[in-house]
C-alpha cells in the first residue's frame, strides 16, 4: 500500500484516539484550572463510530492505534471497543495512554480484549506530592494499576513522567529505579507549552539534557540507541552505563516534528495532524450523515496531504515566548486543550 504523505513527505502512519475529554486528575501541566469546558455529550462518538473512524485511519495506513483521553479508562466498556478495534484490518497495534487511577480493576479485561501496550503516567512516588500537584489523594491506586498491568501479563510497560523544575526533578532516579525493578521502561517528558499549559515557565522546564546528566550520575554513561524499532516515536531512547533504558522526549528543547506520523482525533470526531494545530477538520457529521469509508478516507487523505504543521518546532523558533493560548481562548474552544487533544 502507497502511504499517504503530507507536503514534508511524512507517511500517515499512527493515530491517536481520545475516547473522553474528561479526567479524574487535574495535573498543574495539563489541567490547572479549576473549571473546565467540557465537549457535548451528544458530540461525543459512540464505539461504533470510533470504530469506523479507526477502520478508515487503518486502511490508509495508520495501524498504530493509541487510545488517549481525558483519561481514557473514564470510558466506560473500554474493553468493548479495544476488542471492536483490535480486529479491523489494517491495525497493526493498539495501546492505551493512562493516568493509571483505575486500571488495576481492569488491567485484565484490557488484556483479554487484545490491547497491546500501555502506558501509564506517574510524576512523583510521593502520596503528598501528587495531592498538591495533581490534587488527588489516590497515589496508592496508580501503583496498584501499575501491578495490576504487569500481573494481567503485559509487556512493554512504559513509565511517562513529565519533569517540572521544584516540583519532581529531585525524582528523576528513584522513578527509574521504580520502574526497573518492576522490569517497566521509565520516560521522562519536557514539560510542553501547549494549550492547556496555562501555568507553563520556561524556568520550570527541566530538559533533556539535564535529565541525561541526572541520570549519568546514577547509572554510567549514556549512549543513545536512539528511537529503534520507530524512527517515527517521540522518545528518544537512552541506555546508560549500567544497563538502564530510558526514554527521553524532549518535546519543548529538541523536538522531532520532522518525523511525526500522527493524527489525532478528539472524542468528539475532530481530526487534528498537529498537537498544536489551531484548526481541526470534523469527521464526525460526514460520519452522521452517512458518509462512505471511501468519502471518509478522502477526507482524511486531503488532510493529510495539506499538512505543514510543525508546531513543537515552530515553538522553539519563537524563542521566548509566553504560553500558547490564553485561559479564554481555551474556553472559546476546548478542543485546543492538550485534554481534549489526547496528550
Ligand atoms: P509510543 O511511541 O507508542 O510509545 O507512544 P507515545 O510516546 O506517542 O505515547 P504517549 O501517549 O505516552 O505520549 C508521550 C508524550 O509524548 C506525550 O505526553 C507528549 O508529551 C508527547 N507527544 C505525544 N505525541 C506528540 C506529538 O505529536 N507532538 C509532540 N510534540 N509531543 C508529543
Ligand atoms: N507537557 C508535557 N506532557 C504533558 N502531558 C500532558 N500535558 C503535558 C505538558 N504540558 C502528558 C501526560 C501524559 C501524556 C498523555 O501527556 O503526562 O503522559
Ligand atoms: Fe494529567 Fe493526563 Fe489528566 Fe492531563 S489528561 S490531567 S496529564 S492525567
Amino acid at each position: 500500500m502507497k502511504p499517504v504523505l503530507d507536503r514534508l513527505q511524512r507517511p500517515l502512519g499512527a493515530v491517536r484516539i481520545s475516547v473522553t475529554d474528561r479526567c479524574n486528575l487535574r495535573c498543574r501541566y495539563c489541567m490547572p484550572e479549576d473549571d473546565y469546558a467540557w465537549l457535548p455529550r451528544a458530540s461525543l462518538l459512540s464505539f461504533e463510530e470510533v470504530t469506523r473512524l479507526t477502520g478508515v485511519f487503518a486502511q490508509l495506513g495508520a495501524g498504530k492505534i493509541r487510545l488517549t483521553g481525558g483519561e481514557p479508562l473514564l470510558r466506560r466498556d473500554l474493553d468493548r471497543l479495544i476488542a471492536m478495534v483490535k480486529v479491523l484490518t489494517g491495525v497493526r497495534e493498539v495501546a492505551l495512554t493512562t493516568n493509571g487511577l483505575l486500571l488495576a480493576p481492569l488491567a485484565a479485561a484490557l488484556k483479554a480484549a487484545g490491547l497491546d501496550r500501555i502506558t501509564i503516567s506517574l510524576d512523583t512516588l510521593h502520596a503528598e506530592r501528587m495531592t498538591a500537584f495533581a490534587k488527588s489523594s489516590r497515589h496508592a491506586d496508580v501503583v496498584a494499576g501499575i501491578d495490576a498491568a504487569l500481573a494481567a501479563g503485559f509487556t512493554g510497560i512504559k513509565l511517562n513522567t513529565v519533569v517540572v523544575r521544584g516540583y519532581n526533578d529531585d525524582e528523576i532516579v528513584p522513578i527509574a529505579r521504580f520502574a526497573r525493578s518492576r522490569g517497566i521502561e521509565p520516560r521522562f517528558i519536557e514539560y510542553m507549552d501547549v494549550g492547556g499549559a496555562t501555568r507553563w515557565r520556561s524556568e520550570e522546564v527541566f530538559s533533556r539534557g539535564e535529565v541525561i546528566a541526572v541520570l549519568e550520575r546514577a547509572f554510567g554513561p549514556a549512549e543513545s540507541v536512539s528511537r529503534i524499532g520507530d524512527r517515527h516515536a517521540p522518545a528518544e531512547r537512552v541506555r546508560f552505563g549500567d544497563g538502564l533504558v530510558a526514554g527521553v522526549i524532549a518535546s519543548t528543547t529538541a523536538p522531532f516534528c520532522r518525523d511525526c506520523d500522527r493524527a489525532r482525533v478528539t472524542a468528539d470526531g475532530t481530526l487534528f495532524v498537529c498537537l498544536y494545530a489551531e484548526h481541526g477538520v470534523d469527521l464526525r457529521e460526514p460520519l452522521r450523515q452517512g458518509a462512505t469509508d471511501a468519502e471518509l478516507a478522502g477526507l482524511v487523505t486531503r488532510t493529510w496531504e495539506a499538512r505543514t504543521d510543525r508546531g513543537a518546532e515552530a515553538r522553539v523558533a519563537m524563542g521566548d515566548r509566553g504560553i500558547l493560548v490564553p485561559l479564554e481562548g481555551l474556553r472559546a474552544d476546548p478542543r485546543r486543550e492538550m485534554h481534549v487533544r489526547g496528550g
